[in-house]
């Protein structure tokens, strides 16, 4: 049996693609053209599995473990060659089942054993991708070398560095919206006759699962229940204690942000670098941290 090829690789965001290309041409690397590829990530129990189909290319199944760690990692896979893509893909998914796909298109450059990716990835964005193949009896340093030289040139400083990988991504996104869609649900089902502004409010816990409020009203004016603390109740009924994520959404032009108050509910349970996504029913949407929308906030653990 062959054993796995190692790599040093290291990613990051791209605000500037053109700029990079320049980098890399005036570095010299040599320019292998533009490359568009198809994942398709299968359900395994241990590590990943995923068939890539590229044009110009073919297609080949790959292998591998990757750790998420942000700086320039090794990594072991298994590469595959395939003749029949289509065939393979539909046959893995009948037997394990698709996790996600990730489209992309990729310009490949090559410095000194380096493999440069300059990725355009379908609903993410642009990303920088630096691999240094390594032969069989490295013991990597002369790749690390490489890939840090690369890094500097290309001004990959920290913020920029990113630990996870594109189906995570990919898959992030499809989860988050699927939470926005649960707001918007609930949102046509709120009780606001009397301020014709309605919200829902849609809260991932932890273990995947989604639990959705409505803002209910009252005659008696005060009486009223905003979405979240609707939504907040509908999570600890379902004996969850934990907020991973969070969408609210309201009527009219301006994506909807949490009262005072509701900002104050959401962080007894909700990690401060989690995300809450803010829309407005007609479509604009805007996402930040609930440490930014109720910076230097008082919480549990502030009690003896
Ligand atoms: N509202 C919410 O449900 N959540 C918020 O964070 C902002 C306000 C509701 C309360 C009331 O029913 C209506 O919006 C107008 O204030």
């Amino acid at each position: 049996m062959s054993s796995p090829r190692r790599n040093v690789e290291l990613k990051a965001t791209d605000p500037d693609p053109e700029r990079s290309l320049a980098v890399c041409r005036d570095l010299g690397a040599e320019d292998r053209g533009i490359l568009v590829q198809r994942d398709t990530y299968f359900r395994v129990g241990d590590g990943r599995l995923k068939l890539r189909e590229e044009t110009p290319g073919g297609a080949a199944l790959i292998q591998y473990h990757r750790s998420d760690r942000p700086e320039a990692r090794e990594s072991r896979y298994r590469i595959a060659p395939v003749e029949d893509g289509a065939a393979l893909r539909e046959t893995l998914d009948a037997a394990l089942g698709t996790l996600v796909v990730v489209d992309k298109q990729r310009r490949l450059l090559l410095w000194e054993g380096v493999r440069i990716h300059l990725d355009t990835v379908e609903g993410l964005g642009s990303f920088l991708e630096l691999e240094g193949v390594a032969p069989e009896d490295s013991d990597l340093s002369a790749e690390h070398d490489r890939v840090a030289q690369l890094s500097e040139a290309l001004g990959l400083d920290e913020s920029r560095i990113l630990a996870d990988s594109y189906s995570d991504r990919v898959l992030a996104r499809a989860g988050s919206e699927e939470l926005i869609a649960a707001a918007r649900g609930a949102m046509g089902r709120a009780y606001a006759p009397y301020s014709n502004y309605r919200v829902g409010v849609a809260l991932r816990a932890p273990d995947g699962s989604i639990h959705v409020g409505a803002n209910v009203e009252n005659a008696a004016f005060p009486l009223g229940n905003c979405a979240e603390a609707s939504a907040i109740g509908a999570l600890i009924a379902a004996g969850r204690g934990q907020i991973a994520e969070a969408a609210v959404i309201g009527d009219g032009e301006e994506p909807c942000v949490p009262c005072g108050g509701c900002r104050q509910r959401l962080r007894e349970f909700m990690p401060l670098d989690a995300t809450v996504h803010l829309l407005a029913d007609d479509g604009a949407r805007a996402q930040m941290t609930l440490e930014e929308l109720l910076p230097r906030s008082f919480g549990p653990e502030y009690l003896p």
